[in-house]
């Protein structure tokens, strides 16, 4: 139904799957070029405005979630071309959804990958996965917030080896180093995402968007300023019919029918 090239868009019950797919090129490497950034932030935005969408899974292939922004497009840009256009500036977009997300990452997420992976929410990784930011082999350095999340994400020792050096990190590394939150086998990778997302869009909408403001506010800010406010929402979320629901489910011994209110 959805008019676009290079990915996928399915409805199951709450949860949207949009899955990163472009046929024709790269032996489904999924090279992000701009046509599937503008693919990808148009799609996201119209389920973000959804107020049926609870959670959006992105996915790739099982080779490949994305090997990276096209190094064949990048190549014959002038510096005036990547200003003016502001190369990459909408993927910035994904981070402002207010929808939860989650990337289920198989094979390799590497380069705008990587970047994109870190765009999202929760990150699941199959045991095939593979991460890394290997721009600089390139002649270039991150541009989708790959030197900032990354940092972020696992500190900076690993970071920098892996910025400066470009290897890879394999699943299990990625796991132990914090910048996924579980590694499963990959024929349950789909299916695990899937459930994650399917809990998270059975919770209410506008709490679990509060939750996911709340934990990324500790990217932005200062532990005394987040925690503030992390406070002023906690005490917003008692002007919900759901936090009624909720704590009445609990008390009730049944399990609570959120109405997204
Ligand atoms: N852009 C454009 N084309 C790409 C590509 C990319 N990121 N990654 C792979 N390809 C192309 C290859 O050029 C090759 O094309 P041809 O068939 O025309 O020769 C085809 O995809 C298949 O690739 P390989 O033969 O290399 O496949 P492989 O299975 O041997 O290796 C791989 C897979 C390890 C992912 C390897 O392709 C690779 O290292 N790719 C580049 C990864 C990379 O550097 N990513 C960072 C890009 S820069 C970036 O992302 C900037 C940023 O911060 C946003």
């Amino acid at each position: 139904t959805d008019a676009y090239d290079t990915i996928l868009v399915e409805r199951k019950g709450r949860t949207a799957l949009l899955t990163l797919n472009r046929p024709n090129a790269l032996n489904a490497l999924n090279a992000l070029n701009l046509q599937v950034m503008n693919e990808v932030v148009a799609a996201t935005e119209a389920l973000d405005r959804d107020p049926d969408v609870g959670c959006i899974v992105l996915t790739g292939s099982a080779k490949a979630f994305a090997a990276g922004a096209d190094i064949k497009e990048m190549r014959p840009q002038s510096y005036l071309d990547m200003y003016l256009s502001d190369w990459f500036t909408a993927w910035d977009r994904l981070g402002q959804l207010r929808t939860p997300t989650v990337a289920a990452v198989a094979g390799y997420a590497l380069g705008g990958g990587c970047e994109l992976a870190m765009l999202c929410d929760i990150l699941l990784a199959a045991d095939t996965a593979v991460f890394g930011q290997p721009e600089i082999k390139l002649g270039v350095i991150p541009g989708i917030g790959g030197s900032q999340r990354l940092t972020r994400a696992v500190g900076k020792a690993k970071a920098m080896e892996l910025c400066l050096t470009g290897r890879t990190m394999d699943a299990a590394e990625a796991e132990r180093a914090g910048l996924v939150s579980r590694v499963v086998p990959a024929d349950e990778l789909l299916g695990e995402a899937l459930a994650v997302a399917e809990t998270v869009a059975g919770m209410s909408l506008p709490v679990a968007m509060m939750a996911k403001e709340a934990v990324a506010r500790a990217f932005e800010t200062t532990l005394a300023e987040g925690v503030r406010f992390e406070r002023r929402l906690f005490h917003a979320v008692f002007a919900t019919a759901d936090q009624k629901e909720g704590m009445s489910a609990f008390i009730d011994k049944r399990p609570p029918h959120f109405t997204h209110r």
